[in-house]
């Protein structure tokens, strides 16, 4: 099934929607540019100019695209950390371009989970305190966090690993720990930005594998930019950013990633 909707056809039920999504930058110019002849101190980035994108079935999902194509640009304003110029973002259910500061606090430490390249584990804390911190947060009590954080991270296959501090940890174990913490109130939505851009081959390989149970299992959405065809092929589906618009999507699990990586790069060139 066509994943991607005509703009203006409503969709409540979505997992994530996303329409007519625009974000400009406005970027103060450097000296170099203004030598060189620029008349004003500052220039646009128009980041993103117009995306529709729609979800409707839980799974592991793709985005790629060239460098710049505006692919975190678009998880940061799904994630809650910005916010579009114009446009609606439906999150599970939740407008997230329309939320007070107070509910965007909220939306993003209990309703969204998000992993990162680098990790963002606070380095004092050991792998339970990294995973329990959004409840801490949200000023719930320790016991009942600590028991929920343990069954996150034994089923991470990190048991024996609840006390170490994040530099005593590999990298694909850190990156589990974030997926812990990201799981910890349970939100119908994890966004990943390049999970895999810090870990070796066979890291990366548990990963996907590793995400893609998680939204099986969990009946949720992982929706992963990554610039690596192998990763896609463990996705459903696939959508391709080219200058800040979706260019297509298709679908890729079990894709020969080399077949993979060619469709992606005739839609990037092409659309
Ligand atoms: N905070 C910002 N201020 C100004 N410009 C920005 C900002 N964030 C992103 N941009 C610009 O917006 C465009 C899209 O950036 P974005 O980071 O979304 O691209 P990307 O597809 O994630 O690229 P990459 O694959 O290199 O990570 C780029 O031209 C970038 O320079
Ligand atoms: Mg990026």
């Amino acid at each position: 099934m066509h994943q991607l909707m005509t703009p203006n056809i409503p969709s409540v039920d979505a997992m994530i929607s996303v329409r007519g999504v625009r974000k400009t930058y406005a970027v103060a110019g450097s000296a170099a540019a203004r030598k060189s002849g620029g008349q004003t101190g500052s220039r646009d980035v128009e980041a993103l100019r117009g995306v529709d994108l729609e979800i409707r079935e839980p799974g592991f999902y793709a985005v790629m695209g060239r460098s710049g194509s505006g692919k975190s640009t678009l998880l940061h304003l799904l994630a809650g950390l910005d916010r579009p110029d114009v446009g609606e973002l439906l999150v599970g259910g939740s407008a997230v371009h329309a939320m007070k500061e107070d509910q965007l606090v909220r939306y993003r430490r209990c309703e969204i989970g998000v992993i990162f390249q680098q990790f963002n584990l606070l380095p004092t804390l050991d792998a339970l305190a990294n995973t329990i911190l959004p409840g801490v947060l949200d000023g719930r009590p320790t016991k009942e966090l600590e028991i929920r954080g343990r069954e996150l991270l034994s089923e991470l296959g990190l048991r024996d690993r609840i006390h170490h501090r994040p530099e005593a940890l590999s990298g694909g174990e850190q990156q589990r720990v974030a997926i812990a913490r990201a799981l910890f109130f349970a939100p119908p939505v994890i966004l990943a930005d390049e999970p895999t851009g810090n870990l070796d081959s066979t890291s990366s390989a548990a990963l996907w594998r590793l995400l893609e149970e998680t939204a099986a299992q969990r009946k949720m959405v992982v929706l992963m930019v990554t610039h690596e065809a192998i990763a896609a092929s463990h996705c459903r589906r696939t959508f391709i950013l080219k200058d800040g618009r979706v260019a297509g999507d298709f679908e890729s699990h079990g894709l020969d990633p080399s077949q993979l990586a060619h469709r992606s790069s005739e839609l990037a060139r092409t659309a």
